[in-house]
C-alpha cells in the first residue's frame, strides 16, 4: 500500500515535470551526464546511408550462407564493458582527432548537398496535384491534430464519431504518429514533430519500481493523453498535463518496446529532412537516446544478439504468439541503432557505448540473415535436419524437428524469393510471415540485397494472400482452430483472419512503399495504393480489414483511423518524390562489415561476425 502509494507520488512528480513547460532542456542528477556532444562527428556518420537506389532490382536468387559460421561468436563479450565510459578515459590522440575533423568536414559538404536535394523534393511535394481522397485525408488529419498548452504535439490514435467508447484511441499512440509525422514532414511542416519528439521526451522513463509494475530507466511511453486537471486548491482554474501510458493501463499491461525504437528511427528522419541537426546535438536529447540504448544494450540472460521481449510489446500489442524474438522488434532495433549511430556525439563518454552498437550491428545482421531466412532451399534443408546435435559444429543449431514445417508452408513458398521467419527460439521456428518486420528489414538494411529483393518478390508472387483486397496482411496465415485457443488465449479480438491474426492494415502501406522505393520496386507499391484507394475513403479510413482476402471492414475496426490516413498519404507524396525516402532509409554499411573495432581474439571460440556478414553479402 505505501509502496504504491510512493510510485504514485514519484508519476505524479513526473507529470508535475511535463506540465505545460516550455521545451526547456532536461536536468541530469547522475554523474554520468553526458558531455557536449561533438555536432562534427555525428554530422560525419549520417551520411553513411542516406542514398536511394532506385535500379537495382534484378533477379531474386537464392541466399546462399556464408562458408564460416561464428554463431559462438556473436560479438557479445563487449557488451559486457560499461557502455557509458569512466569520466576518466583517456583523451583522443591529437593526430587521430586531426584526421576525424577533416573527415568530418568533408562528410558536412556532402550533408549540405544531401539537404538541398530534399528541400527541392519537399518544394515538388508541396506543389504537387492532390486528388479528392488526398485532400480529404490533410482535412482529416489536421482534425485529428492535438494541442498542448498553445502547440501542436501529436495525432490522436482515431477521430471516429460512429462510436462514444474510445477506450485508449484518443491517446497519442508513439508508433501511431510515426506516418502522420512522416506525412507534415514531407509536407514541410516540421513543428508538430519537433514539438512531439520533445515532450515525449519529457516522457521517458526515468526509474523503475518493480513492485509497482513501472517501466525499466529510458522506456518511451505507448501513448501519451493531454488531460486538463484542477489548479491545486483552485476549482476553477484547470492546467493541462501530458499523462503517459507505459502499457501500465494499457489492455494485457505490456511495455511497449518498439516506442523508443520509433522515436530515435523519427528523430534522425527529422534532422536529415529539416537540417534542424541541433535537435539531436541537444545534451537532453542525446541523453534520451542513451537511455533507450543503455536499456536495449544491457546484459541479460539471453545468448542471442536479437533482443529478447515480451509478446505484444510492438505493433501488435496483444498475446498472438510472438514472445522472444520476433522479426517486428529485431528490424526496428537494427533501424534505430543505425539511426543512433549516426546522432550520438562522439565524445570520450561515448566511445564504449559507440563500439557497443557496431558490434551489436554486425552480430545481429549475421544473425538473422542466417537463421531467420528461409526460401525453398532453405526449407528442404530443413525438412532433413538432423536433431539432437550436440557440439559446436551443429547444423541444426536450435535443435529445430523438421515436423514443425507447417503444412501450408510446403505448398505457399514460391520458387523464386523468400522471406525472414516471424521468430527463432530454441527448437522453435515460427514460420509465420510478418509484413512489417520483412519490410522494415528491407528499409534498414537488416536483410541482404538478394534476401529484399527476395522478399518483395515473395510478396509479388502471393500478392492474392498479402495484398488481394486491402494492403496489407499484417500476418500469414492466420492462427486457426486449437492453436488460435492456445495461442491467443481463446481472444475474441484476434479471430482467424481478424485484426493481428491475418487482418490486412492500410497503415503497413507507407512502408510498403518505402521498401519499394529503395528496391527500385516502385511499379509494386502503386499496385497497392490504388487497390487501397478505391475503397479508403469510401470505408471512412478503416483500422483494418478482415477475411482471408481483406473483403470486409474489421469486425471492431475504429474508422476515421489516423495511421491509415497518414500512412496513404505518406505513401503517395513518396510516391511522387521517390528521393524524399531516403529520410528512413539506411543502405548497406559495408564499413560495418569491413573494420572491426571488437578487438576480440580471433580464436575458434571468439571470431569476430563481421567477417561472417561481409561473407553473407558477398555471395
Ligand atoms: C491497437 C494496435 C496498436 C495501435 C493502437 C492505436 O492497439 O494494435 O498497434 O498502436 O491500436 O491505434
Amino acid at each position: 500500500m505505501a509502496a504504491a502509494a510512493i510510485s504514485h507520488l514519484r508519476r505524479g512528480a513526473q507529470r508535475h515535470a511535463v506540465l505545460c513547460i516550455s521545451l526547456s532542456r532536461r536536468r541530469f542528477s547522475s554523474s554520468s551526464a553526458v558531455a557536449a556532444a561533438s555536432p562534427l562527428a555525428a554530422a560525419a556518420r549520417r551520411l553513411l546511408s542516406t542514398t536511394v537506389d532506385s535500379a537495382t532490382s534484378t533477379s531474386g536468387e537464392h541466399y546462399k550462407p556464408p562458408s564460416f559460421d561464428p554463431f559462438r561468436a556473436a560479438t557479445l563479450s563487449p557488451s559486457a564493458l560499461p557502455l557509458e565510459s569512466p569520466p576518466s578515459s583517456p583523451p583522443l590522440q591529437d593526430e587521430a582527432a586531426a584526421s576525424v575533423a577533416a573527415h568530418e568536414q568533408a562528410t558536412l559538404a556532402c550533408q549540405e548537398v544531401e539537404l538541398e536535394g530534399l528541400k527541392a523534393g519537399v518544394e515538388a511535394v508541396k506543389s504537387r496535384e492532390e486528388s479528392p481522397e488526398e485532400k480529404e485525408a490533410w482535412w482529416l488529419l489536421s482534425r485529428a491534430v492535438v494541442n498542448y498548452c498553445g502547440s501542436a504535439v501529436g495525432t490522436v490514435a482515431a477521430n471516429d464519431p460512429s462510436t462514444s467508447q474510445m477506450l485508449n484511441y484518443d491517446q497519442v499512440f508513439i508508433r501511431d504518429f510515426v506516418p502522420s509525422a512522416i506525412a507534415f514532414l514531407l509536407k514541410g511542416e516540421s513543428d508538430i514533430v519537433k514539438n512531439f519528439l520533445l515532450h515525449t521526451l519529457q516522457l521517458q522513463s526515468w526509474e523503475k519500481t518493480v513492485d509497482c509494475y513501472s517501466p525499466g530507466q529510458g522506456l518511451m511511453p505507448a501513448s501519451f493523453k493531454v488531460r486538463s486537471v484542477p489548479l491545486d486548491g483552485n476549482s476553477e482554474a484547470f492546467e493541462e498535463v501530458l499523462d503517459p501510458d507505459f502499457g501500465e493501463s494499457a489492455i494485457g499491461r505490456v511495455a511497449p518496446v518498439d516506442s523508443g525504437l520509433w522515436w530515435i528511427i523519427l528523430l534522425r528522419a527529422y534532422g536529415k529532412i529539416t537540417g534542424d541537426y541541433a535537435l539531436q546535438e541537444r545534451v537532453d536529447v542525446q541523453t534520451g537516446i542513451r537511455l533507450i540504448l543503455n536499456l536495449c544494450l544491457s546484459d541479460g540472460f539471453d545468448m542471442f544478439p536479437t533482443l529478447l521481449v515480451t509478446d505484444g510489446s510492438c505493433m501488435i500489442d496483444r498475446r498472438m504468439g510472438i514472445h522472444g524474438h520476433p522479426l517486428e522488434i529485431q528490424a526496428l532495433f537494427y533501424s534505430a541503432l543505425r539511426c543512433a549511430r549516426e546522432m550520438i556525439g562522439v565524445t570520450d563518454g561515448s566511445k564504449n557505448l559507440i563500439r557497443a552498437i557496431n558490434n551489436r550491428l554486425s552480430a545481429l545482421s549475421f544473425h538473422i540473415r542466417e537463421y531467420y531466412w528461409v526460401d525453398m532451399k532453405k526449407i528442404n534443408e530443413i525438412y532433413r535436419y538432423k536433431t539432437e546435435e550436440y557440439s559446436h559444429d551443429a547444423i541444426n543449431k536450435f535443435n529445430i524437428y523438421p515436423e514443425q514445417i507447417p503444412s501450408w508452408l510446403a505448398d505457399w513458398i514460391p520458387v523464386k524469393g523468400g522471406y525472414l521467419i516471424g521468430n527463432l527460439q530454441p527448437a522453435h521456428m515460427d514460420f509465420r510471415f510478418f509484413s512489417l518486420g520483412n519490410l522494415w528489414a528491407i528499409v534498414s538494411s537488416l536483410a541482404t540485397q538478394r534476401q529484399a529483393e527476395g522478399i518483395l518478390n515473395l510478396i509479388e508472387a502471393k500478392w492474392d494472400d498479402i495484398v488481394a483486397n486491402m494492403p496489407l496482411k499484417i500476418c500469414y496465415p492466420a492462427l486457426e482452430y486449437e492453436e488460435w485457443r492456445i495461442i491467443t488465449g481463446s481472444d475474441p479480438k484476434n479471430t482467424p483472419w481478424s485484426y493481428h491474426n491475418g487482418g490486412s492494415w492500410p497503415t503497413l502501406l507507407w512502408q510498403f512503399t518505402l521498401a519499394c522505393i529503395k528496391m527500385g520496386r516502385r511499379d509494386l507499391a502503386r499496385r497497392a495504393v490504388e487497390v487501397a484507394e478505391k475503397r479508403l475513403s469510401d470505408d471512412k479510413w478503416p483500422e483494418y480489414y478482415d477475411t482471408r482476402t481483406g473483403r470486409f471492414i474489421g469486425k471492431q475496426s475504429r474508422l476515421y483511423q489516423t495511421w491509415t490516413i497518414a500512412g496513404y498519404l505518406s505513401s503517395k507524396m513518396l510516391l511522387d518524390c521517390p528521393e524524399i525516402a531516403s529520410i528512413l532509409i539506411c543502405d548497406e554499411d559495408f564499413e560495418l562489415l569491413e573494420g572491426c573495432a571488437c578487438s576480440l581474439n580471433k580464436n575458434a571460440r571468439t571470431k569476430c561476425s563481421r567477417r561472417a556478414a561481409k561473407s553473407q553479402v558477398l555471395v
